[in-house]
């Protein structure tokens, strides 16, 4: 049974908001599962995230960077995903190893074999099944990031990531895409510039016969 899906794509691309409603759905059809996020799935994680995303942290170099994830990726896969595999839940995960190749390699520079094998070892070589990656235009997502923070917090706690200029952000979502373009089988492109029900009837659609297939 192979039924660990994570959810990427750059700032403000829907994902937080599309796993939400996936989530209901499994729950309405009485399918077992998990929803769970990296950094911040397990309480370390948390504590991992909070020096992550600190703003005050802007000399933090690469390695620290790419360290701090895979070091919270290593217990979220010990603790959370691994045991609700076993259990034969479906895992719905916002962020997984993609998201160090794109924000630490292709974003900070780090050399992605350098990535891949402290990645690999932190995640005990756990691939996702599926990723449904949700591609939009940077500027786009960031302004939904923009406008959700103003909603939620103070627009001047922005996080370290939020807070990079532009081109980085492009440098994110090429680096999606040419992972995806590495990796046809397991990736599903969205078009995340629709709106929320066109997006996720789309993400449903992947789920239910990514999830039947395997029965
Ligand atoms: N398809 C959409 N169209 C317009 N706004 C959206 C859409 N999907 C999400 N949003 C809004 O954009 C913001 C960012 O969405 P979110 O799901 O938090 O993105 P992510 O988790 O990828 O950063 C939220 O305020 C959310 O309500
Ligand atoms: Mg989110």
């Amino acid at each position: 049974m192979k039924k660990f899906i994570t959810f990427e794509g750059i700032e403000g691309s829907g994902k937080s908001t599309q796993i939400k409603l996936v989530a209901g759905y499994l729950a309405g059809k009485n399918i077992p599962f998990i929803v769970t996020q990296e950094p911040s799935g397990t309480d370390i994680g948390r504590k991992i995230g909070g020096i992550l995303f600190n703003r005050e942290h802007h000399d933090m170099c690469a390695e620290t960077e790419m360290f701090l994830f895979c070091a919270a990726r290593a217990q979220h896969v010990r603790e959370i995903i691994m045991p609700a595999l076993e259990l034969n839940k479906v895992v719905l995960c916002d962020r997984y190893s993609d998201a160090t190749y794109a924000y630490q390699g292709a974003g900070r520079g780090l050399d992605p074999e350098f990535i891949r094998l402290i990645n690999d070892y932190s995640a005990m070589g756990l691939k996702p099944d599926l990723t449904l990656l949700f591609d939009l235009p940077v500027e786009i997502g960031l302004q939904r990031a923009t406008d959700r923070n103003n909603l939620l917090k103070e627009p001047s706690s922005i996080d370290r990531f939020e807070r990079e200029k532009i081109d980085f952000h492009q440098r994110i979502r090429d680096a999606y895409l040419s992972i995806l373009r590495n990796d046809p089988g397991r990736f599903r492109l969205i078009d995340a510039n629709r709106e929320v029900s066109a997006i996720q009837e789309e993400v449903r659609k992947h789920v239910s016969d990514f999830i039947n297939l395997q029965n």
